[in-house]
């Protein structure tokens, strides 16, 4: 266990644990082809984000543990130095769940047992102030801290109550029960470990952090600090809230350091083609070698690399996957159009629609109003 340190002065971590190896099931089709934190949001993978938000914080070495699809990581962040960071893969035979992910990183860290090491979901978009959360570990003395923030439904999260001194005083993961539910406050996601509470993990077999890891520690006695903030949050685990994340990030609302281009209402990549009296607005973003036809409408929608809208469609709020194509006058709506996919001209996809990879749908076929 580490001692506080009062004098609390600006902190420096210089390690971080990305946790990308979750299967995404949740964004399916979207990570059919793609790992969650590879899918594009303003322009780059996901990932690019939190490693450049890292990056500013002053962390240099990261270690992503990976599972799901680990081949496609390596190949395009390589060692990390085109973002200034040594980066390091650890891929798990068989998925060790979040907390079986970071003690088999350990061999990894080059922290000593006392210091920080930081650990991130791999879904994540925020604001969080990352040397804050640090300077709250070293000045609580804790052995774990924790991002904490507040949302309006916490039953998809891990609920953790506090003490007034922000002291962690439970863990529970998804509550099930109405009698779970003692707080809004939830695991945001970032934690500091003192490293030594990282290697007393049990190696080599699945740990979940959340239901294994935390409760176990609580329940020895151990110091988990909570930091509340109220700056930007958002779980990228669905398809509307990849598509919202994408759209903030454009628009200036989610900082990064990462995004390629002034903020603003549209992000049109090199390669792009947008017929002048197209619309994009509210965020949408258009990947290289995609073509909006004339008096097609985007408005807060991702449309991936080499995809085509034809003249007339509108697409809000949706996402059109790599290379798909969207027929003319066709309307979209909280739709996710897999890679490759073909829908038809005069088709109407709303409310969550999921349409596969390499789907067709014909000309006219899908309606949610009278013709
Ligand atoms: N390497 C590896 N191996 N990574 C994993 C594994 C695994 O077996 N399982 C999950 N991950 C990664 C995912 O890729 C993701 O980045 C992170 O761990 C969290 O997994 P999710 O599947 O996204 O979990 P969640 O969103 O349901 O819940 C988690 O995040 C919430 C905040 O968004 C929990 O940490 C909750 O407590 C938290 O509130
Ligand atoms: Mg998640």
């Amino acid at each position: 266990m580490s001692s506080p340190d009062p004098a609390g002065s600006r902190s420096t971590v210089t390690e971080a644990i990305l946790l990308v190896g979750g299967k995404g099931t949740r964004l399916r089709p979207l990570t059919v082809n793609t790992p969650k934190p590879m899918v594009p949001a303003a322009g780059v993978p996901f990932l690019t984000h939190q490693l450049a938000r890292a990056k500013a914080a002053g962390v240099d070495h990261v270690v992503m543990a990976t599972s799901y699809l680990a081949e496609v990581f390596e190949p395009y962040f390589g060692d990390g130095s085109a973002l200034g960071l040594e980066l390091e893969y650890v891929t798990e035979d068989e998925p060790l769940g979040t907390g079986g992910a970071i003690r088999n990183v350990a061999p990894r860290l080059r922290s000593a047992a006392d210091e920080p090491v930081l650990v991130f979901n791999g879904d994540i978009l925020t604001g969080l102030d990352i040397r804050a959360l640090v300077d709250t570990h070293r000045g609580s003395g804790a052995d774990v801290s924790l991002h904490l923030t507040r949302v309006a439904d916490p039953r998809a999260f891990g609920l953790v109550p506090t003490d007034g001194e922000g002291r962690v005083t439970a863990f529970l993961e998804k509550p099930q029960t109405p009698e779970e539910i003692v707080t809004d406050q939830i695991n945001a996601g970032a934690y500091v470990f003192t490293r030594s509470v990282i290697d007393s993990i049990p190696a080599d077999r699945p740990v979940s952090v959340e239901r294994e890891t935390f409760p176990g520690l609580l329940a020895e006695g151990a110091h988990l600090q909570g930091m509340v903030d109220s700056t930007y949050w958002l779980d990228l685990g669905t398809p509307q809230a990849f598509v919202r994340g994408s759209a903030d990030l454009v628009l200036g609302r989610a900082p990064s350091p990462a995004v390629p281009g002034r903020r603003g209402e549209r992000l049109v990549l090199d390669g792009a083609e947008v017929a002048p009296d197209a619309k994009l607005t509210a965020g949408s973003v258009v990947g290289a070698g995609a073509r909006i036809g004339a008096g097609a409408v985007v408005e807060g929608s991702t449309i991936l690399a080499d995809a085509t809208v034809a003249p007339g469609a509108t697409v809000r709020n949706s996402l059109v996957g790599a290379g798909a194509h969207i027929g003319a006058g066709t309307v979209l709506d909280g739709a996710v159009i897999g890679d490759g996919a073909i829908v038809g001209e005069g088709n109407e996809l709303r409310e969550g629609v999921r349409i596969w990879c390499y789907a067709r749908i014909p000309d006219g076929a899908v309606r949610f109003s009278a013709p």
